[in-house]
């Protein structure tokens, strides 16, 4: 049986998160430049969110540019921004095709118009669909989400429009860039690197983590298969005993 077919639809996580890394080091190996791991990245990108779509998971948010990485090289920054608007260009019809709704989180303002432009068109041109929900982490950090909630939250108190008291997990939770979106069971990471770099803290909280040697523009559809089987084996405790689980 292939892996696909061993897995348990109903133990799937609704949430997948990615951190795509490896794209430089994929190039270098071939002789190449960064910007050619990047354009061939988006062929893995496509490989998986065809096989979320394909096995209905609701989310799959993917670590496309972080606020740390404004500190590359322009060149490569520039070309990241450039691959970003023809992807997105490129891609419209295909997401609609498989029902996949973009969203974006992250501080979207810093983004060159061309980019916020193209990103809020796919987002309104997918918007009616009920599938998967792919969302892209763009100039996003958790450091900067979690100054930007505390800003916001502190500011409701200044007004009076919040109770100190009434401040629990869920007001700051509502309060981050992926309110109203379930936090992720799963988290996966290319290329062999043991890290979160500043992605989704607050959310990955209970996540599965999950780390593969693979460089990001090798990662295809088997490989994501490989990491939802890793999922179902792992026994989620959520603080509890092992023995409050089996009752
Ligand atoms: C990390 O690899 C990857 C990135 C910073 C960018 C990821 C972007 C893409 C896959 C292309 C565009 C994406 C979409 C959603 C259309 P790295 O450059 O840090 O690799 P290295 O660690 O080997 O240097």
């Amino acid at each position: 049986m292939s892996v696909k077919d061993q897995l348990i639809k109903e133990r799937l996580p609704k949430h997948v998160a990615i951190i795509m890394d490896g794209n430089g080091r994929w190039a270098k190996k071939r002789g190449n430049s960064r910007v050619f791991g990047h354009k061939n990245g988006v062929k893995a990108v496509r490989a998986v969110t065809e096989a979320a779509a394909e096995l209905e998971i609701d989310y799959v948010t993917l670590y496309a540019f972080s606020t740390e990485n404004w500190r590359r090289p322009k060149m490569e920054v520039d070309a990241l921004m450039s691959l970003l608007v023809k992807t997105i260009s490129a891609e419209t019809k295909t997401l609609n095709k498989n029902n996949v709704r973009l969203a974006v989180i992250g501080c979207i303002d810093t983004l060159p118009k061309d980019v916020r432009v193209k990103l809020m068109e796919c987002i309104d041109a997918t918007s009616q669909n009920t599938g998967l929900t792919l969302c892209l982490a763009l100039s996003y950090s958790s450091r900067w989400e979690i100054t930007e909630a505390v800003k916001n939250i502190a500011t409701a108190v200044k007004n009076d429009e919040l109770n100190v008291e009434d401040i629990d997990a869920d007001v700051i939770s509502n309060n981050l860039t992926t309110q109203g979106i379930p936090d992720p069971e799963l988290m996966i990471r290319t290329s062999g690197e043991l890290r979160i770099s500043n992605f989704l803290m607050w959310q990955l909280a209970y996540a599965e983590l999950y780390f593969c040697d693979t460089l990001w523009p090798d990662f295809q559809k088997q490989d994501f298969y490989e990491a939802l089987m890793d999922f179902q084996s792992r026994e989620r405790r959520f603080g509890k005993t092992s023995e409050q689980l089996k009752k």
